[in-house]
């Protein structure tokens, strides 16, 4: 009798510690995943920098006639964890965080005489986020141009549009992501539209 309670106890510490959430050692799980503020708004994550480089997209425009009076140059994080998955899958898991960050740009500065390069002057941060169990449509924009708090952006806005319809995985745009579109290619993983998109070419 005694000896069937010792087992039923230690099956109970086994099943409690086979339940409970192991944080990596470097506790990036945990850092990186989204924190939300009271009223609905995004903490912004400050360590982005430190995240994974997609890409730098100079003066990018949407529409031909589109001119700036400045060159910007805007660059693309993603946190760690969401790319390890993508280079497994090809695609997105859920709490992936997206950070696009927009930089002024200059071309006279200490020695150089041609090009551009990026200057200290953030003019803008904005924030894809995937959190399927939170948001209807899986994914959600935010701007956090003073890069504290991310502002829901409401799905009316064109963002949502533009990325569901043109975006080459899952509403994101891989296809300006050098290293990641090879893996989308080879895991089939390329929105339907944007294979249209690229066949009507
Ligand atoms: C007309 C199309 C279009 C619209 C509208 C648009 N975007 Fe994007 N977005 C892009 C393109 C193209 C890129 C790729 C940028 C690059 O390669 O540097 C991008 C990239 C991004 C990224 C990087 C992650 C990703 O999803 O690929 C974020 C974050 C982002 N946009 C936020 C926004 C927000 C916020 C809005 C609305 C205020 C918005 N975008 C509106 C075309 C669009």
């Amino acid at each position: 009798m005694k000896r069937t309670w010792i087992l039923i106890g230690l099956l109970a510490v086994l099943v409690l510690a086979a339940a409970t959430p192991r944080v990596s050692s470097n506790n990036q799980s945990s850092t990186n995943a989204p924190v939300y503020t009271s009223d609905g708004n995004l903490k912004f994550p400050t360590q982005y920098r430190e995240w994974v480089y997609l890409t730098s997209g100079v003066d990018m425009s949407y529409s031909p006639n589109m001119s700036m009076d400045h060159s910007m140059f805007d660059n693309v994080f993603v946190n760690p964890e969401a790319y390890k998955a993508f280079l497994q899958t090809g695609t997105w898991p859920d709490k992936t965080m997206l950070v696009l960050e927009a930089r002024m740009a200059a071309s006279k500065g200490s020695i150089n005489k041609k090009g551009h390069f990026q200057t200290g002057n953030i003019m803008g941060r904005e924030v894809h986020l995937k959190d399927e169990a939170r948001f209807p449509a899986k994914w959600a924009f935010f701007n956090a141009d003073d890069g504290v708090t991310g502002k829901l952006l409401p799905r009316e806005m064109d963002c949502y549009s533009c990325h569901e319809q043109h975006g080459a995985v899952d509403t994101t745009f891989v296809q300006f992501y050098p290293t990641l579109l090879e893996i989308a290619k080879k895991k089939n993983t390329l929105s339907a539209a944007y294979v249209k998109e690229e066949a009507g070419k």
